[in-house]
């Protein structure tokens, strides 16, 4: 049977792993009728290839190209945005924007924000009911990160769920190749709006600095005048975008690992104190089951590559959830093992791209699980028909119920 992958199947969104295993068997790259593109299934091509120059991050620019130009022209913010967004613009450009970025997130100012998230883990937690059933991802997965970011851009919290919405739908248009009916009209709608939204607040915060990521950027960039403000706008887009979805997986795929594997769930209740042994638990969850799925590269010219031909203009998915599940790098690969030597997972990339929020996400996941496991002691996961994300670059669960049970029983 020839080997593809549909991502659009049922059975490919809710477990990928059997099909990706099978490819990295088979044969690790081949190219796929249904993506479009090729599909790279082994650890050492993806890693190897996210460094490779011959590749390039920018898959807005050719989409927008092919676009007929009275249809470009209703999507003209849009293209204007995300064309600007670090993570699909190649050297030099993306060597000044990352420059910027990488001052206002550097691990040691993320670092103190652990009060600030432990403030908010708690907060969430005390709204929770005392018993009964809820949905952690909204009441808990999606909030957290999405008020830390906000808190970081300066944005207030009463404007959190605005920003959400218009996320989500920069995120159909992003994220996923799938048309809707007016996907285009809204992401359009979205940009102009957040363009407008944040151009005011960056023009407050330069009349008055705060102690926020975006002043710190603003206040950079104007010094150096190394960022236009087409470009400061759309960088704060970026971070809030980049900055909650991915992470409200990282709670939500490892709060459902950890119920489904009590052994292990028991084990870092047992442990919740030992720090080395919360952040390799972390690390495992981003790598067995974390939110990266894909991430799309677009060859500038051509590359032989493991008896692989792109050509110029063919678009690579390098499989990073497959990368992860790589026995060749990962011992007893498929296992769910909190114990395991971290190693270096691909869940955050790797290159002049990897994540620039990657301090902050571990960050999140290393206060909230030890909270949530020492503030819930009875915890279980309800009788539900999960409902996973239908896009191939994040993978996560719409909602997860979960059942807070007093005195025994639960996990
Ligand atoms: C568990 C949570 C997260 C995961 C799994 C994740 C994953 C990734 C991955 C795989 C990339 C590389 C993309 C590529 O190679 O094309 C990336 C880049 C990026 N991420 Fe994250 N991310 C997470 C959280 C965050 C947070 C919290 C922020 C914001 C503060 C953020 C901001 C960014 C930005 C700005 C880039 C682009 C970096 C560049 O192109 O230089 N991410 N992320």
């Amino acid at each position: 049977m020839p080997l593809d992958l549909d991502p659009a199947g049922a059975g490919f969104i809710a477990d990928p792993y059997p099909s990706l295993a099978e490819a990295r068997a088979r044969r690790p790259i081949f190219r796929s009728a249904a993506l479009g593109g090729w599909v790279v299934t082994r650890y050492a091509d993806c890693r190897a290839l996210l460094k490779d120059q011959r590749l390039s991050a920018d898959r807005m620019s050719p989409f927008f190209g092919h676009m007929p130009a009275e249809r470009r022209g209703r999507v003209e913010r849009l293209e204007a945005m995300v064309t600007r967004w670090a993570v699909f613009v190649d050297p030099p450009d993306h060597t000044r924007l990352r420059a910027l970025m990488n001052k206002a997130f550097n691990p040691r100012a993320i670092e103190g924000l652990a009060p600030m998230v432990l403030k908010r883990v708690d907060a969430l937690i005390d709204a929770f009911p005392a018993e009964g059933r809820l949905d952690f991802i909204r009441e808990f997965a999606y909030p957290l990160p999405a008020t830390v970011i906000a808190d970081l851009l300066g944005v207030p919290l009463e404007d959190v769920d605005l920003l959400k919405r218009w996320s989500d739908d920069l995120g159909a248009f992003v994220l996923t190749a799938r048309a809707t009916p007016d996907k285009y009209e809204r992401a359009e709608s979205a940009a102009r709006e957040m363009e407008a939204y944040f151009g005011d607040l960056i023009e407050a915060r330069r009349a008055r600095p705060g102690e926020d990521a975006a002043s710190w950027m603003i206040g950079a960039a104007d010094r150096d005048a190394r960022m236009s403000r087409e470009e400061l706008v759309a960088t704060c887009v970026l971070l809030l975008f980049a900055g909650h979805e991915t992470t409200t997986h990282l709670l939500g795929n490892g709060l459902w690992a950890l119920l489904t594997h009590p052994a292990e769930m028991a084990r870092l209740r047992a442990r919740r104190s030992d720090p080395d042994f919360v952040e390799g638990a972390v690390e495992e969850m981003l790598r067995w089951d974390g939110p990266s799925l894909a991430q799309v590269r677009v060859a500038r010219e051509c590359v032989e590559w493991q008896g692989a031909v792109f050509e110029p203009g063919d678009r690579i998915f390098l499989m990073l959830a497959s990368a992860n599940r790589d026995g060749d790098v990962f011992a007893d690969p498929d296992r769910f093992d909190l114990s395991r030597t971290p190693g270096q997972n691909l869940a955050f990339g790797y290159g002049i791209h990897f994540c620039v929020g990657a301090p902050l996400a571990r960050l999140e996941g290393r206060v909230a699980f030890p909270r949530l496991l020492e503030r819930l002691p009875h915890v279980a996961l309800a009788p539900q028909a999960l409902r996973w994300s239908d896009n191939l670059v994040v993978r996560g669960v719409h909602s997860l119920e979960i059942d807070i049970v007093r005195g025994t029983g639960g996990a």
